[in-house]
C-alpha cells in the first residue's frame, strides 16, 4: 500500500491554542454591534420569507420546529431546497457557502455527481434494501480493510450513536470489565450511556433528563488531555469490576474544541496496555476527513476498536459501522451459528445495498482524488485568513485548525467548564447566546457554519470559494464591538 497521506499539513502548538483560548474567556464577550446585529437580524425577516413560514407551520409539528442539533436555529432554522458542491440554496433561493457540510460527511462536496450516479444504479437495480447480504457490504469492508489494518473485521451500523453503543457492548462482553470511561466535553452521540459530560467536561448528568442513574452509573469522564486523571480513575474501577473501555475523539473532544496534544493518543494506548483496558478510536468525524487511514494513520495508534460514522457512506443515510480486533468484533456476529458469548447488536436497515454502495464509492473516490488532504488544504487557507483578519482588526478570537476541521472560537462558549463553576453558571448563557448571533451574523453574509463556530471544508472548496468566504467574514468582523468603523 503507498503512503497514506493526511489532511493536516501542521499539527497546531495546542500549549499556545489554550492559552489563547484561555485568554478569550477570560474577557468580556466582543459581539457584533448591536444596530450592527439589528441589520443582520432583518435578513432573516426580509429575504427568508419562505423558511420563515415552513419553520412556522414546523414548530406545530416539529418539536422546535427543527430535527437537527446543528442546524443553524438563530433567529429560526432556514429550510435548504439545494446542494451541490461548495454552495446551498435556501427555500427563497439565496446561496450559502456550505462550512457545516452535514456535519462532517460530505467531504467530497455536496451532491457528488460519481456517486449519485452509483447509487442510482444500484436502485435501480435492486431498490434500497431487502434484508439479504449484498455484494457492496463485502467491498466496503474490504475497502475499509485496506485503509485501516487495524480493522481486522468490519460491521455496518445505522449511525454513530449505534456504533458507539455496539462497540461498548462488544467491548464488556469481551473484557466482562463494567467502567467505560470518555473524556469530558467529548460527543459520542446520544445513547444512555453516552449523554454524561456532554459538551462541557465535569458536567455528569447535566444533560441526562429521561435517562435513568443506573445508565450512566458505569460511566466516567475525566478532564480534556489529563492523564493522571485517566490513570487514577483506571486504578479505582480496577478495585470495583474493571474498566472494559476507553473511548475517545481522537483529536479532542468535540472535532478537536479542546485539542489533544500530539501524543495524547499514543499515551492512551499505552494506560489501556498497562491495565488491559481496550481502546475505542470513535473516527465518526475523523474517520477518512484526517485521511484514509483515519486519525488512527495519522496519529500512528492502533485502537482495538473503532467507530465509524458520517463519512463511512459518504453522506447518505444509515452511516454507522464499527471495526477491530477479529477477536472483540466477533462478539457482534449475527444470524444463525454465532460464536459463543453474543452482544447483540442488530437494526433492519443497517448494511443495506444503498449505504454500502454510497459508502463504498465514496471513499474510492475519496481516495483517487485525494479529497481528504485537498479539503485539508481548503482549512489551512481559511485559518490563515480568519488568523489575519483576527489580527488585523485586533479581535480576542482564537482560529486553529486540524486539516479540514476549523476552528472560530469568538465567544470561548465551549472553553467553559466545571472547574470553575461560578464562572460557568455566569458566563454560559450570554456567551452561548454570542456565539448564536455570530452564526446568524455569518449566515446574513452567506455562510454556513457549524453552531457559529466550526467549520468543515471539503474538497469542493476551492481557493476563490475560501478567498470569498473570507471577504464575508470580515464583513462580520468590522462590525464587531470595539472595532473601529
Ligand atoms: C465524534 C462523534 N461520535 C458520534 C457521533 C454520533 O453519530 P450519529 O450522529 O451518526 O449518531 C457524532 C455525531 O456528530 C460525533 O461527532
Amino acid at each position: 500500500m503507498p503512503e497514506q497521506e493526511y489532511a493536516i499539513s501542521q499539527y497546531p502548538d495546542v500549549e499556545e491554542v489554550y492559552a489563547r483560548l484561555n485568554a478569550l474567556v477570560s474577557q468580556p464577550i466582543r459581539p457584533v454591534r448591536r444596530a450592527k446585529m439589528q441589520d443582520y437580524l432583518a435578513y432573516f425577516e426580509t429575504q427568508c420569507l419562505r423558511s420563515r413560514e415552513l419553520n412556522a407551520q414546523a414548530k406545530e409539528l416539529i418539536p422546535g420546529g427543527v430535527q437537527h442539533n446543528l442546524a443553524f436555529n438563530y433567529p429560526f432554522p432556514l429550510a435548504m431546497e439545494k446542494a451541490g458542491g461548495a454552495y446551498l440554496w435556501d427555500a427563497d433561493g439565496n446561496r450559502y457557502i456550505d462550512f457545516l457540510q452535514a456535519g462532517g460527511p460530505t467531504i467530497l462536496g455536496s451532491n457528488y455527481a460519481p456517486v449519485r450516479e452509483k447509487v442510482l444504479e444500484l436502485l435501480q437495480e435492486c431498490g434500497p434494501v431487502t434484508g439479504l447480504f449484498h455484494e457492496y457490504e463485502l467491498k466496503l469492508a474490504q475497502l475499509i480493510h485496506r485503509f485501516m489494518p487495524s480493522i481486522e473485521m468490519f460491521r455496518m451500523l445505522g449511525s454513530g450513536t449505534e456504533s458507539v453503543m455496539a462497540a461498548i457492548r462488544a467491548a464488556r462482553a469481551f473484557t466482562h470489565k463494567r467502567y467505560v470511561i470518555k473524556v469530558g466535553g467529548a460527543y459520542h452521540g446520544w445513547s444512555d450511556q453516552m449523554v454524561y459530560g456532554l459538551h462541557i467536561p465535569g458536567t455528569g448528568r447535566m444533560e441526562s433528563a429521561g435517562i435513568p442513574r443506573g445508565a450512566t452509573g458505569l460511566t466516567n469522564e475525566f478532564y480534556p488531555n489529563a492523564l493522571s486523571a485517566l490513570r487514577r480513575q483506571l486504578w479505582l474501577n480496577r478495585l470495583r469490576g474493571g474498566t472494559a473501555a476507553v473511548i475517545v475523539e481522537p483529536v479532542g473532544p468535540e472535532s478537536g474544541t479542546r485539542p489533544v496534544p500530539h501524543d495524547f493518543n499514543q499515551s492512551v494506548r499505552e494506560l489501556c496496555d498497562e491495565f488491559g483496558v481496550l481502546l475505542i478510536f470513535d473516527e465518526v468525524v475523523t474517520g477518512f476527513r484526517m485521511g484514509m487511514g483515519g486519525a488512527q494513520g495519522y496519529f500512528g495508534v492502533k485502537p482495538d476498536l473503532t467507530v465509524f460514522g458520517k463519512c463511512i457512506t459518504g453522506g447518505f443515510p444509515m452511516a454507522g459501522g464499527i471495526g477491530g480486533r477479529r477477536e472483540v468484533v466477533m462478539t457482534l456476529a449475527a444470524g444463525i451459528g454465532g460464536t459463543g458469548e453474543r452482544a447483540y447488536v442488530g437494526g433492519t436497515l443497517s448494511a443495506n445495498p444503498l449505504s454500502c454502495a454510497a459508502g463504498y464509492h465514496a471513499l474510492l473516490e475519496m481516495e483517487r482524488t485525494n479529497a481528504p488532504v485537498i479539503a485539508g488544504q481548503a482549512g489551512d487557507r481559511l485559518t490563515r485568513g480568519l488568523q489575519s483578519l483576527v489580527d488585523c482588526y485586533h479581535l480576542p478570537y482564537v482560529v486553529y485548525n486540524q486539516g479540514s476541521i476549523v476552528h472560530l472560537e469568538t465567544s470561548g462558549t465551549m472553553l467553559l467548564d466545571f472547574k470553575n463553576p461560578v464562572r460557568l453558571l455566569k458566563q454560559l448563557k450570554p456567551r452561548k447566546h454570542m456565539m448564536e448571533e455570530m452564526g446568524a451574523a455569518y449566515m446574513a453574509s452567506g455562510l454556513v457554519t457549524l453552531a457559529g463556530s466550526r467549520m468543515y471544508t471539503s474538497m469542493a472548496d476551492t481557493d476563490e470559494v475560501i478567498d470569498d468566504s473570507l471577504n464575508r467574514f470580515e464583513g462580520v468582523f468590522r462590525n464587531v464591538e470595539g472595532v473601529k468603523a
